[in-house]
C-alpha cells in the first residue's frame, strides 16, 4: 500500500507494478492530480487500485486496512514546501506529524510491519557540513533548520522507537533533490503557477511561462556564489525504494535503517539553469535575489551507505533528467 500519489510516488507506483507488485493508492490528491493516474495507466497498460481518501478520515482509513492485506506501507503523505513550513508550522505539524501517526497505528492494529518512510536531507543540520565534505547517514539531524525537517526528524524518531518498542520494521530513505522525470513523458509533477522547486520554475521560465527566474542569493561560498545541491534523479530514487522494500521484506537484520538517497555530486543553481538552457534550447533569464528564509546550506551526500548495503547506485545523469522533466513540460504545454 502506498500512501500519496504525487510527483515521487506516480513514478514509484510504476516501478513497483512492473516488480510484480500490486499496489494500492492512497491520496487526497491536495498535492496531486487525478491525471497523475491517467499517465500512470498510459505507461503501465492498466490502472491501479486508487482510492481517493485522507489521513484525516480514520474511518476510511480503517475500511481501507480491513479491506487489503498489506505487506507494507510506503508512506508520503506529506506536505513540503520549506517556505510554507515556516510560515504555517503548525499546519506542517499536524498534517505531517499528527496524521502519520494515525496511519502508524492502523498499521499496528492490523498488524503491518514493513514501512518505508520518505525522509528527507532537511533534517541535517548544514551548521556542521563544510564545503566538500558529503554528508553521512551519522550526521548531526537533532537542529534542522525549518519546520519542514523538524516534521521528518521528529517521524524518524517515533519510528525508531515504534521498531524498538512495537511491531515496526523500517527504512527511513534521506532524499537529497528529486528531479526529472519518467522517459515517456506520461509523469512529472505538474509545476503550481509559481513552483517553489528550482527545475520546474527553471522549466516554466523555459516555457515562456514565467517570465525570469529568481536566484536566492549568489554571495555564499560556493563555485559560483549560488546554493549547491545533490540533485538525484526521480527514477533512481524510486529504484532505492524497490530495493529497500525487498530488504526488509527478506532480510531479516532490518529493524531501522537510515539510508541517504543521492548521487554524491553537487550542482550549484547557475549550472543548473545552464544545463537546462542547453537541453530546451531557450534562454532562461535570472535575477539575484535576498536568500531565502529556512534554506538549508550546501548539501550533497555520500550515498555509500544505499550504494554497498542496498545495491543501489544513481546511474541518471542530471542532463537525461532536465531533458526529460523538458518532455513532459513540451507535452503538457502542447495539450
Ligand atoms: C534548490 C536551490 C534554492 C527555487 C528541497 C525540497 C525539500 C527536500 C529537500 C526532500 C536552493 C534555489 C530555488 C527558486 C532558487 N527534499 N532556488 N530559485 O530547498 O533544497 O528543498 O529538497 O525532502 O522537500 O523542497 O530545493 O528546489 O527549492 O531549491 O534560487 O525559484 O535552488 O535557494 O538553493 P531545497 P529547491
Amino acid at each position: 500500500m502506498t500512501w500519496a500519489m504525487g510527483y515521487i510516488w506516480s513514478h514509484g507506483v510504476v516501478l513497483f507494478e512492473q516488480a510484480g507488485y500490486e499496489v494500492i493508492i492512497v491520496d487526497n490528491l491536495v498535492n496531486s492530480y487525478i491525471s497523475t493516474l491517467e499517465g500512470i495507466e498510459k505507461i503501465l497498460g492498466r490502472k491501479p487500485q486508487f482510492y481517493e481518501t485522507d489521513l484525516r478520515d480514520l474511518k476510511w482509513l480503517e475500511k481501507i486496512f480491513q479491506e487489503h492485506s498489506f505487506d507494507g506501507v510506503i508512506h508520503f503523505a506529506w506536505l513540503k514546501a520549506v517556505w510554507e513550513s515556516c510560515e504555517n508550522s503548525l499546519h506542517y505539524f499536524d498534517n505531517n506529524i499528527v496524521w502519520s501517526i494515525r496511519l502508524f497505528e492502523c498499521m499496528e492494529k492490523y498488524d503491518v510491519k514493513n514501512l518505508i518512510f520518505s525522509s528527507s536531507a532537511t533534517v541535517y543540520n548544514p551548521e556542521n557540513f563544510e564545503f566538500g565534505k558529503w554528508v553521512t547517514e551519522s550526521g548531526s539531524t537533532w537542529e534542522t533548520t525549518n519546520p519542514y525537517g523538524t516534521t521528518k526528524y521528529i517521524i524518524e524518531r517515533i519510528l525508531r522507537d515504534l521498531t524498538k518498542f512495537s511491531c515496526f520494521k523500517v527504512i527511513n530513505l534521506r532524499y537529497f533533490n528529486p528531479v526529472g522525470a519518467h522517459e515517456s513523458g506520461y509523469i512529472w509533477e505538474f509545476p503550481d503557477e509559481y513552483p517553489n522547486n528550482l527545475l520546474p520554475y527553471v522549466m516554466k521560465v523555459a516555457c515562456k511561462n514565467l517570465e525570469k527566474l529568481h536566484v536566492f542569493g549568489d554571495d555564499y561560498n560556493t563555485v559560483d556564489g549560488t546554493w549547491v545541491r545533490d540533485y538525484i534523479d526521480v527514477c533512481d530514487l524510486v529504484d532505492a525504494h524497490l530495493q529497500a522494500y525487498q530488504s526488509l521484506q527478506w532480510d531479516e537484520k532490518y529493524l531501522y535503517e537510515n539510508f541517504n538517497l543521492g548521487t554524491g555530486k553537487w550542482t550549484s543553481v547557475l549550472e543548473l539553469v545552464k544545463i537546462a538552457e542547453e537541453m530546451s534550447w531557450q534562454d532562461i533569464p535570472y535575477n539575484v535575489q535576498a536568500r531565502r528564509s529556512g534554506d538549508i546550506g550546501e548539501v550533497f551526500c555520500d550515498p555509500s551507505k544505499a550504494n554497498q548495503q542496498l545495491w543501489w547506485k544513481a546511474k541518471t545523469p542530471l542532463e537525461d533528467s532536465v531533458r526529460n522533466s523538458w518532455n513532459f513540460m513540451q507535452k503538457v504545454w502542447k495539450r
